[in-house]
């Protein structure tokens, strides 16, 4: 299950500490892979990119907003200038803007679609104009539990998050005949920056509900990540895998 000569691109990869983004550019970068360390906060790209070449890897950080089409268009073409190729995309940059729905602004709404699902949908087109040339190519969406179950004031994040899961079926289908994989991971409560800011009876609460008892590691989701986008997994497409302790089956 080696990645070794394979070059990958993550997004919002730049949270230092405990982001999921972080958790998948190391495991990949363990596996052999070279990885683009891409966030829009340029300082945060260059902290993790250091970090796994400490840790033995190989990468790069490159500014890129994913919002953006010239910003997503740069982030694949500079890659390729880099490394020659492009075999692997993590489509996970993400934000919240929580809120009821009467009380959701049309901008909290705008800001959550368009970095959730537009973003994933202006580096997947991006990237699979090199891997629809190469022949081959391995996408991974982060979608989250709440796009599958919905969520009380995540309007705006669980329809990002639902989107994602349609945009990754779509793309399965038209993109399966020229060998590129692509698949989704919904991952339940993960330990991260914001779940710590929960209160910690809140934490106690969602951890019981949890049939193994704890909450998830950003770990959890990059060992789930690297294993579809190894050849073991060649043969899955178009698929949500459910990271989440057992909390929604
Ligand atoms: N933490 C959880 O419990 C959880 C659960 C399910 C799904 N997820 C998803 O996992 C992904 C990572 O979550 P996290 O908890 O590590 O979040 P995080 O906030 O720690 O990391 C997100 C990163 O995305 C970057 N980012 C935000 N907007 C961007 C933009 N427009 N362009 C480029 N980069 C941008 C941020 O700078 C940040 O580094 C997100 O898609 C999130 O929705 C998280």
């Amino acid at each position: 299950m080696t990645l070794s000569n394979q070059v990958a691109i993550v997004t919002g990869a730049g949270r230092a500490g405990k982001g999921i983004g972080r958790a998948i550019a190391l495991a990949l970068a363990k596996a052999g892979a070279s990885v683009v360390i891409s966030d829009f906060v340029p300082e945060n790209a260059d902290r993790v990119a250091n970090e796994v070449i400490t840790a033995g890897g190989k990468a790069i950080a490159i500014t890129s907003d994913v919002t953006l089409s010239s910003d997503c268009e740069e982030l694949v073409a500079r890659t390729v200038n880099e490394f020659g190729r492009l075999d692997i995309l993590i489509n996970n940059a993400g934000i919240t803007r929580d809120n009821l729905l009467l009380r959701m602004s049309e901008d909290d709404w705008d800001s959550v679609v368009n970095t959730n699902l537009k973003g994933a949908f202006l580096c997947t087109k991006a990237a699979a104009r090199i891997m629809v040339k190469q022949r081959r190519g391995k996408i991974v969406n982060i979608a989250s539990v709440m796009g599958i179950v919905g969520n009380a004031g995540q309007a705006n994040y669980a329809a990002s998050k639902g989107g994602i899961i349609a945009l990754t079926k779509s793309v399965a289908k038209e993109l399966g005949s020229r060998n590129i994989n692509i698949n989704a991971v919904a991952p339940g409560f993960i330990q991260t920056v914001m779940t710590d800011a929960l209160p910690e009876e809140l934490r106690d609460r969602m951890r019981e509900q949890v049939p193994l008892k704890r909450l998830g590691e950003p770990e959890d989701v990059a060992n789930i990540v690297v294993f579809l986008c190894t050849e073991a997994a060649s043969y899955l497409t178009g698929q949500v895998i459910t990271i989440d302790g057992g909390l929604f089956m």
